[in-house]
Formats: structure tokens, C-alpha cells, sequence
């Protein structure tokens, strides 16, 4: 499972053979630790056009910056759009490794035409970027819509968090309604919790504050009860395809809430949809029950579990509802017809659902992670050649690991993040698939 080649080319030999055979450069990425949880050096925040402060250069020069803030939501017509080259051309190159570059722009829209084409065309200016920045450095789009709240987005693109999110566009609006209370302890459910992506979500919302329900099949039971246990949760051994599986959620939640000093509502706050399956065979191959397995697994049951704990009113106002497709889902890929239409319908799923009136009322948002290739047990089983593609094709040269998808669940999850709904951000390095 380990990236050898990554860390062979972070040894002084491994580098110099490597660029000698002209073979790819990952940068190691810089991720967040509780003792190191801010990027190293200032972040710059510039409106387009404005050239960037003259620095001393000198041996006491300043540490390089880590960000950059370009303000693009005055370009109203394509001319204005130098104003982007002028503020970013000297810049791009002194970043910081593991750097970033936000480009904050606004929806374009079918009114104006120029502005449209202009607010358009910045899309495609930060994907190219990203995929040419290198030394781990990302690049993302942010629109915003007008009254809109962007600091959580902010606060996750300027931070190591972000780490292999890169090349992506978000769409921030204003935040509806009152901000969620704060004097009561969040209750959070992740499904598919025992290991992998699921585990790493479970951790990351169990240290942002949250009580952790960790759902997972009976037979990984010990699993899942170790996990629960490390992060203070509560364990819930449940097939997510169970016909009462939404029941039996919710009369977990609910029992948490009755709980002595519990401290917990008895509601949910957070819903992750982790659990996910592959049964890979080309189409003519493929037997009905690989189809089915998968298209239950990955989409029916979520469908019919957020049905019910939403019917059932297991769902706080301000709650967060996350979702986990894929870059298959995307762009397709090989041997994945099914789970492809699994992770597509997720999409589809997440964009209806946020679209729901009396659930944008609620403060609920609904949103998806589409994770690219990221280092699980579920990526070993893929053979040896395939694997070895999927690290490599993408920007940051390199695969995903559980915490960087786990980082991006946390920053959707937040309570901060209302005005953030509909969106699917890929946690994939900018892969070629789907970009
Ligand atoms: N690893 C990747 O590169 C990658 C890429 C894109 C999307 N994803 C998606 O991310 C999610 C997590 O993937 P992972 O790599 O951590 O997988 P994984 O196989 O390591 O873990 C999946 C977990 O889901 C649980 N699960 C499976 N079926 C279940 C069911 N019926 N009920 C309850 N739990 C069930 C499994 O027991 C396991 O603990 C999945 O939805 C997957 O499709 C992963």
C-alpha cells in the first residue's frame, strides 16, 4: 500500500536518479497537525490588477508567502482579465512549497455576457495553473454568490488541510438562517467507519468536537468497537442495506440524547454517507448481483436512510449532510459501470436534495466529496500497474491519503459552513480523470 516511489524520490540519491530519467517529482505534501496547524509563511490578498508589495531581496529576505488571495469579482469583461496576469505572473513561482493560490470570482451568470465570459474564463485559468504550479502547491476557484459567507472555505484553502484538494471549483452563498447553537455537543454518524476513509472522518470529527456514531458491517465489529472507543464514540454495528436500517439509526441517535449528561440532543447534526463497495468487471462480464451490490451499497441505501432520518425528524436544523461519490462517478473509468452509476447518482442525489426548499429553510446542507485515488485497502486490491497510474495522474503527482478526504468531510461538516450547499469537491490532486 505504501507510496515507495514517493518516498524514494524524497531521499537526495532517489531525486537525482529520478530527474536524470526525466520521471515525475511528487512534492511531499505539508498536512495539518495539532502542532503545526497553519501553513508556514503570510498569506498575500490582493485585488486583480494590484501588483504585489515590493520585498527586500537580500539574505534577510521574508519567508516566501504561503497564499495568495487574488479578488477576481470585479472582471466584468474579457480585457479586464489581464488584471489577473499582472497581480499573479511574479508571484506564482516564489510560492511557497505546498503553497496556495485562491482566486475569489463570482457565478457567471446568463445576464451579462462579457461578464459572464470573463468570470468563465477564470475557471479555466486556475486548473491550468494547478496543474503546472508543482511543489505540492494547490489552486482553486471560489465564487462567490452576493451576502455570501466564505471564511470556513477560506480558513480549509489557506490551511494544510487542503492539502490534495487542488484544481476545484466551490460555489459559496450566504448563510441561511441562525447560526447552529453552541452550547450543546454535535452528534455526527459515519457509515463505513472501521477503517479507511470512514475511520479518518470519524477521527476528524470527533477532534472538531463532535460525538462520533461509527456505523459498520457486524463483521468488522472489532474494528469498528476500536474505533469508537479511541475517539469516545459510540459503535453501531449495522448493514447500511438493511431494510431498517434508517430505524435503527435513529433510535441510536435518539437513545444517545437520553443518555445522563450526555450533554447530546438527540438528533443528528452530521450525516456522512462513507460506506461504499466496488465489484469491478467490464459490463459483458458482469453478473446482475455485482450490479446490485454495488448500486445498493454505494446509492440505495443512501437514499433510503436519509429519507427516513429526515422523515423522522432525526436531522437538527443547521444539520450537514455529506455525501461520498468519486472521480469515477465523474469521468468513468474502466471495469466500473456500476459503481460509476453508483457515484454518479450520488451527485445527482446531493445536488437535488440541497436544491429542497424547506431544507434550505432548515440551515441543512447537503454536499459531496468525489475522492480521486487515496492510499485504503480498497486501492491495494487494484493491480500493481493500474495502482501505480492512478497515484501518478494527477498534479500533486501522488495518491490521497484517508485524512485529506477525511479534512475536506470536516470543513463541509463545520458549522460554519451554511452558506456552502450543492457543492461536489473533488479530493483527488487535480486527477486527469474528470478534470
Ligand atoms: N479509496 C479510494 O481511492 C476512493 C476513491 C473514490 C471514492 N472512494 C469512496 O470512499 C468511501 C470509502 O472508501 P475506502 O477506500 O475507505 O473503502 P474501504 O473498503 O477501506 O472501507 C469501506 C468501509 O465501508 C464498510 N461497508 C461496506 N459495505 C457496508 C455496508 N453494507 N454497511 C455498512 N458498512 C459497509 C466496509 O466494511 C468498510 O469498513 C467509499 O464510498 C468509496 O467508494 C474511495
Amino acid at each position: 500500500m505504501a507510496d515507495r516511489y514517493l518516498r524514494l524520490t524524497g531521499t537526495a540519491p532517489g531525486r537525482f536518479l529520478t530527474r536524470r530519467l526525466g520521471l515525475p517529482q511528487p512534492a511531499p505534501l505539508r498536512r495539518w497537525s495539532a502542532e503545526r496547524p497553519s501553513l508556514d509563511g503570510p498569506v498575500l490578498r490582493l485585488t486583480a490588477g494590484e501588483p504585489a508589495p515590493d520585498r527586500p531581496d537580500s539574505p534577510h529576505s521574508p519567508a516566501p508567502y504561503a497564499a495568495v488571495v487574488l479578488d477576481a469579482t470585479g472582471i466584468a469583461e474579457p480585457a479586464g482579465l489581464r488584471a489577473v496576469h499582472t497581480s499573479l505572473h511574479p508571484l506564482t513561482a516564489g510560492l511557497a512549497p505546498s503553497g496556495r493560490v485562491v482566486v475569489l470570482g463570482t457565478r457567471p451568470g446568463d445576464g451579462d455576457l462579457h461578464r459572464a465570459a470573463a468570470q468563465q474564463a477564470l475557471e479555466g485559468f486556475v486548473r491550468s495553473l494547478g496543474k503546472k504550479i508543482g511543489r505540492g502547491r494547490t489552486v482553486q476557484l471560489v465564487r462567490l454568490a452576493p451576502g455570501a459567507a466564505p471564511d470556513s472555505t477560506l480558513d480549509f484553502l489557506l490551511s494544510p488541510k487542503s492539502a490534495y484538494v487542488s484544481g476545484q471549483v466551490i460555489e459559496v452563498g450566504p448563510a441561511p438562517g441562525q447560526p447552529p447553537p453552541g452550547d450543546r455537543r454535535r452528534t455526527a454518524l459515519v457509515t463505513g467507519a472501521a477503517r479507511g476513509i470512514g475511520e479518518a472522518v470519524a477521527a476528524a470529527l470527533a477532534r472538531d468536537g463532535a460525538h462520533v456514531v461509527c456505523l459498520d458491517v457486524p463483521s468488522a465489529g472489532d474494528a469498528l468497537g476500536a474505533v469508537a472507543a479511541r475517539l469516545g464514540g459510540t459503535a453501531l454495528a449495522l448493514d447500511i442495506t438493511a431494510a431498517d436500517a434508517g430505524e435503527r439509526i435513529a433510535a441510536a441517535v435518539a437513545g444517545l440524547g437520553r443518555g445522563h449528561d450526555s450533554g447530546l440532543g438527540g438528533g443528528l447534526d452530521v450525516l456522512v454517507h462513507n460506506a461504499g463497495i466496488t465489484r469491478d468487471r467490464r459490463l459483458s462480464r458482469m453478473d446482475g448481483d455485482r450490479w446490485d451490490a454495488v448500486l445498493e451499497v454505494n446509492l440505495g441505501s443512501v437514499l433510503r436512510t436519509t429519507g427516513h432520518l429526515l422523515a423522522a425528524g432525526a436531522l437538527n436544523d443547521h444539520g450537514r449532510i455529506v455525501a461520498t461519490a468519486s472521480i469515477a462517478g465523474i469521468a468513468g473509468n474502466a471495469g466500473q459501470t456500476n459503481y460509476a452509476a453508483s457515484k454518479a447518482g450520488i451527485i445527482g442525489f446531493v445536488r437535488a436534495l440541497a436544491a429542497d426548499e424547506a431544507l434550505r429553510e432548515r440551515g441543512v446542507t447537503v454536499n459531496a466529496v468525489a475522492p480521486g485515488f487515496i492510499e485504503t485497502d480498497m486501492t491495494a486490491a487494484v493491480p500493481l500497474f493500474i495502482r501505480e497510474a492512478g497515484r501518478r495522474l494527477n498534479s500533486l503527482g501522488q495518491g490521497g491519503l484517508p485524512v485529506d478526504v477525511a479534512e475536506t468531510v470536516a470543513w463541509l461538516a463545520s458549522p460554519a459552513s451554511g452558506g456552502i450547499s450543492g457543492q461536489v469537491v473533488r479530493v483527488c490532486g487535480q486527477s486527469l480523470l474528470g478534470a
